[in-house]
């Protein structure tokens, strides 16, 4: 027997064309619409979706960068650098253990220091022999957790949990790991302050068990790095790790299309105007491009780096800052290129109204409310 074509599945089965090429593509199966699959094929790609039917509710948590991926996109895929959060209980060790790492990159790296701060901030690590890149969020886990799950979109690709050896699993490394769970984020244990005579690495990796987290040596899946913060121990290796998850992550993103992200910080500068930091996604974003930030329109006239350098493109998983917008958008907010700069700010416009709008209904609902328990 022949089988099916892409296109007569999806009818089959009601589930568009682009998902299942999507789906086969990575799987490591190039299609396209015409193509035709056979049996076996067409029998997995149907029992994954029925699959992924049932596991839709956990799934529209978080919507994942290759969601936002179209099928042209899908042809042109490159490795992209993964972004990276840290997570923990309070005085675990995570702001020193950022500093830390920002610090040893930047010693070894060319000349002129970190500058900038732009919300996230560029590392590179030779990996393999390769010199390759990570990307860490400068906000607080939690916060960029909190934020996806309110918009629903995915910033992070993995979670880095940092837990003191010397005080074990803690209220927030519980909610931490439940919200990387949630998100289906990869987590990557940090187990801090070995340094310290009270520590107890092999006490903080049972803790952790009683979470579900069962570390690589005991027969589990999740990677556990003993790192001392403070005087930069084992943090090469750590970042390797990272590397390594990244690669199983197989992160992907298309640099030939027009920017899509997200904002991950905004306000408004006296002298600069109203500056964001955005994190790109997918494609490419350049000065000159016309952009729809939340529901705010503007033109890029200046992008600069974690080093407060000027760059003229950022690529995906790069994060810049970016002057020239109309008006401070949301942190969390997404962020949109498109070509033509009079459909940009007519998206903005239109987008504008409708938040008026939905604010304008939720007064008026609270107002009905109030009225209603009055009487
Ligand atoms: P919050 O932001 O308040 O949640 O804390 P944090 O997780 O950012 O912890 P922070 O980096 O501020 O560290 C808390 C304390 O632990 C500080 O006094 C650090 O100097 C100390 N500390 C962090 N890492 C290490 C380490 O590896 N060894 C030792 N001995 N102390 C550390
Ligand atoms: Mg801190």
């Amino acid at each position: 027997r022949g089988g099916l074509s892409v296109h007569e599945l999806a009818n089959q089965i009601v589930v568009p064309e682009t998902e299942i090429i999507k789906l086969l593509f990575f799987k490591g199966i190039a299609t396209n619409i015409n193509q035709t699959l056979d049996v076996e094929t067409a029998k997995m790609v149907a029992e994954e979706f029925e699959i992924l039917v049932e596991t839709a509710e956990q799934e529209s948590e978080a919507k994942k960068v290759t969601e936002m991926l179209s099928v042209e996109d899908l042809e042109n895929l490159s490795k992209r650098p993964p972004v990276v959060t840290i997570m923990g209980h309070v005085d675990h060790g995570k702001t020193t253990l950022l500093d830390s790492i920002r610090e040893t990159k930047v010693a070894q790296g060319e000349a002129g220091g970190i500058t900038q701060h732009i919300g996230a901030y560029h590392v590179d690590v030779t990996h393999d022999g390769n010199q390759q890149q990570i990307v860490f969020l400068d906000t607080p886990g939690h916060e960029a957790f909190t934020a996806m799950r309110a918009r629903g979109t995915r910033v992070t690709d993995i979670a880095i949990l940092v837990v003191a050896a010397d005080d074990g699993v803690r209220p927030q490394t519980i909610e931490a790991i439940s919200h990387a769970k949630a998100a289906e984020v990869p987590i990557v244990v940090a187990i801090n302050k070995i340094d310290k005579e009270s520590a107890q690495p092999d006490r903080v990796k049972q803790e952790l068990m009683e979470h579900g987290l069962v570390p690589e040596e005991w027969g589990g899946e999740t990677i556990m790095v003993p790192v001392s913060a403070i005087n930069g121990d084992n943090l090469d290796t750590l970042l390797e790790m990272i590397l390594l998850v990244s690669e199983v992550e197989d992160l992907h993103a298309n640099p030939d299309s027009l920017a899509k992200g997200t904002i991950i910080e905004a306000n408004l500068d006296k002298a600069r105007g109203p500056v964001a930091s955005l994190l790109v996604q997918n494609g490419t974003l350049r000065v000159g491009d016309s952009v729809v930030a939340g529901s705010v329109f503007g033109k890029v006239r200046a992008m600069i780096d974690d080093r407060g350098d000027r760059v003229k493109e950022a690529t995906p998983s790069f994060a810049v800052e970016v002057l020239g917008l109309n008006d401070v958008p949301a942190a969390g907010d997404e962020f949109e290129v498109f070509a033509d700069e009079r459909e940009a700010r007519s998206v903005a416009d239109s987008r504008s109204d409708e938040q008026r709008r939905s604010r304008l209904q939720q007064a008026m609902a609270s107002r009905r409310v109030t009225l209603s328990s009055l009487s």
